[in-house]
């Protein structure tokens, strides 16, 4: 069983949304696995490199996608991917300084992080956008 397993109660938008999630649970995983193998400071740091660079253009494109839908929480939503980063950099910078722990911490942190704000957060998308559709379908049929 895989550190992270993707799971159908993460299902945002069967789109883009959905791939990026996918594929950060990827590099979630790839980095436990090589931090679990004691692999060395380079090649935890390039998984960790690609992890927090795929991070930000998942957050961008993730608000892109809110804000063009009109998704009425967005500024909310917004400030809790600002923190999210904010902790994400403290600790590469803490890794960058030599701790080999502080990258299995951030492995765990970037699973319960991704778990929790996708079901929790990014789940009011889909809410949202459901609920768009139905009231379409509504005006249309009246
Ligand atoms: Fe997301
Ligand atoms: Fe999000």
């Amino acid at each position: 069983m895989a550190y992270f397993e993707w799971a159908d109660d993460l299902v945002i938008d069967r789109g883009p949304i959905d791939q990026d999630h996918r594929h950060l649970i990827d590099l979630v995983n790839e980095l436990h696995t090589a931090t679990s193998r004691g692999c060395g400071h380079e090649v935890v740091g390039d998984i960790l490199d690609r992890l927090s660079q795929y991070t930000h253009e998942h957050l961008r494109r993730e608000e892109q996608v809110m804000a063009s839908v009109g998704f009425p929480h967005l500024e909310g939503h917004q400030r809790g991917h600002g923190k999210f980063v904010a902790d994400l950099e403290s600790l590469q910078t803490k890794y960058e300084h030599g701790s080999i722990t502080t990258a299995a911490q951030l492995s765990a942190l970037l699973r319960d992080w991704l778990s929790l704000h996708i079901r929790r957060s990014d789940r009011e998308l889909r809410n949202y956008l459901e609920g768009s559709v139905r009231s379409a379908r509504h005006q249309a049929e009246s």
